[in-house]
């Protein structure tokens, strides 16, 4: 009788968790991904392209930067040539169909496509270069995820104030006709704008990257209600124009840490609820949520602060109720770059003004925490558990895509700290996908090949691929976590040889 019971309870088990081939361990249901599961691997054109003067490419702001400014980059280097893939895409690829990845997602150069940012001249020789790009990949059935804009806004359009100005948003919408036009018969997933939380940190904080002002507070809050009527407006394009005929899908990739209470007080839980808000439901909130705008919370916040100030209105823009419809529910499918986990305690910290400072959270890493060759990027994979619950809590449970996941080092070929960082993480979202039920179709590891780390300039490595900067071949070398990622890919599963033989065994933290 009671072997019966156990029995049952085991089958009840076996049918809750999607328990199918490969044996269950330290608490995780399956190692096996769910049918239909996507795997891909990302880059940017700013971070590979190079030639960032041939073939009609007009000037970009992260082209001035790093000009202007060598020494507010790490190692005073610029990404003119970087991983040269504008000649070597076809290495690419190649390194794509080696591994096995079912989707490559990269990002589009606007001004390599409107040099003057604007369609009034329209480069030819950009389209040329993307059409031979997706040639290539169609050819070896790697599904394209295109970015729009990953960062590099034509210089011209900075001219004019870049994202603070409301006229970007019309531009944007002009561009992303363009490649609807051009591309969408073969571009079937879109994303029109990369982490625009990283985006109004430069507008906040000249160090951290182009453009480099430093008007934290005021200009950041400004380009973010450009950004996302923006992507609002290129998300309505698509259905007015584009849908019916190319049948594709539409997002924004948003990007968050996890943020967990620094101490079970009521204020620090109060406080990482508020800095989600801050950090994540500023973009999430406006279109995810079924109120839409930004958090009320913020909208309190900074009101409050601004009126304090002397201001006889808010630093943060607010959007019309038209606005509001306009931008809500702007997406087919969740969008997320996932790295890293920080703690939030109440407090205050930052300039007067800022966003740190509006938020009224001070966040910190816990020195337990393993590190990787950049400072803000500690190893805590039960983040990204709590962050797709989190998500699925607050917004539904739409489709999520997790359009990047990586980690960084100093380089070298045999990188067991990232083949740790991949499998621990991975662990982490199956239970996410089989224990919580959360929707997530596909993952993507940044990055497909090393390259220009933005304000770190080469000096931290996030690729699976090496490439020594060197090297006049500018050659593609698989790490081991390249290898590791093949047979993950190939077996649709974290396969238990991962973790022994002639994979060093990772250090996997698992949360039961
Ligand atoms: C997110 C950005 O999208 C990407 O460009 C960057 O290189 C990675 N994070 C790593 O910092």
């Amino acid at each position: 009788m009671a072997a019966t019971a156990a029995m049952a309870l085991a089958a009840a088990l076996l049918a809750l968790f999607g328990l199918s081939r490969g044996s269950p361990q330290g608490g995780l249901p399956s190692r096996d991904f769910p049918p239909g599961f996507m795997f891909g691997a990302a880059t940017a054109a700013f971070q590979i392209e190079g030639a960032w003067n041939l073939s009609g490419k007009g000037e970009n702001i992260w082209d001035r930067w790093t000009h202007q400014h060598p020494d507010w980059v790490a190692d005073g280097s610029n990404a003119d040539v970087a991983c040269d893939s504008f000649h070597r895409f076809k290495e690419d690829v190649q390194a794509l169909v080696d591994t096995g990845f079912d989707f490559y997602r990269f990002s589009i150069s606007w001004s390599r496509i409107l040099p003057r940012g604007t369609v009034d001249y329209v480069n030819e020789e950009g389209l040329w270069y993307y059409n031979r790009l997706l040639t290539e990949l169609m050819a070896h059935r790697i599904t394209p995820v295109v970015t729009m804009f990953h960062w590099d806004l034509p210089q011209p359009l900075q001219d004019l104030g870049g994202w603070p100005n409301p006229v970007i948003a019309d531009y944007f919408e002009d561009y992303a006709r363009i490649l609807f036009r051009h591309f969408g018969d073969r571009v079937k997933y879109w994303i029109t704008i990369n982490e625009p939380a990283s985006i109004i940190e430069s507008y906040a904080n000249s160090r951290l990257g182009a453009p480099g002002l430093d008007d934290h507070g005021v200009a950041d809050y400004q380009a973010s209600h450009t950004l996302l009527k923006a992507h609002a407006k290129a998300y309505h394009l698509y259905d007015k124009y584009f849908r019916k005929t190319q049948k594709g899908r539409v997002s924004i990739t948003l990007n968050s840490a996890w943020l967990e209470p620094r101490t079970n007080s009521q204020e620090d839980r109060q406080a990482a609820e508020r800095a989600r808000q801050f950090y994540f439901g500023y973009w999430a909130h406006p279109i995810y949520s079924k109120i839409g705008d930004y958090p009320a919370v913020m909208k309190e916040r900074i009101m409050r602060n601004s009126l304090a100030e002397g201001r006889f209105r808010s630093r943060l823009p607010e959007f019309s109720p038209q606005w509001v419809k306009f931008i809500r529910g702007t997406a087919d499918f969740f969008a997320y770059n996932h790295y890293t986990t920080r703690y939030a305690a109440s407090g205050t910290e930052g300039e007067i003004p800022s966003l740190q400072r509006d938020s009224g959270v001070i966040r910190s890493y816990d020195p337990k925490w393993p590190s990787s060759a950049s400072s803000w990027l500690k190893v805590v994979p039960w983040g990204l558990r709590k962050m797709l619950n989190w998500i699925k809590k607050e917004y539904g449970n739409l489709p999520v895509l997790i359009t990047e996941n990586g980690f960084s080092d100093h380089g070298g070929l045999h990188d067991k700290d990232r083949i740790n960082y991949f499998v621990s993480y991975l662990q982490e979202l199956l239970k996410a996908i089989y224990i919580d039920k959360c929707n997530v179709f596909g993952y993507t590891a940044w990055s497909l090949v090393d390259n220009f780390e933005w304000a770190r300039g080469y000096t931290e490595k996030f690729g699976i691929y090496q490439v020594n900067f060197t090297d006049p071949n500018l050659a593609r070398i698989p790490k081991d976590s390249a290898q590791a990622l093949r047979k993950i890919i190939k077996h649709r599963a974290l396969v238990p040889n991962l973790l022994q033989g002639e994979m060093p065994e990772p250090r996997v933290v698992l949360v039961t």
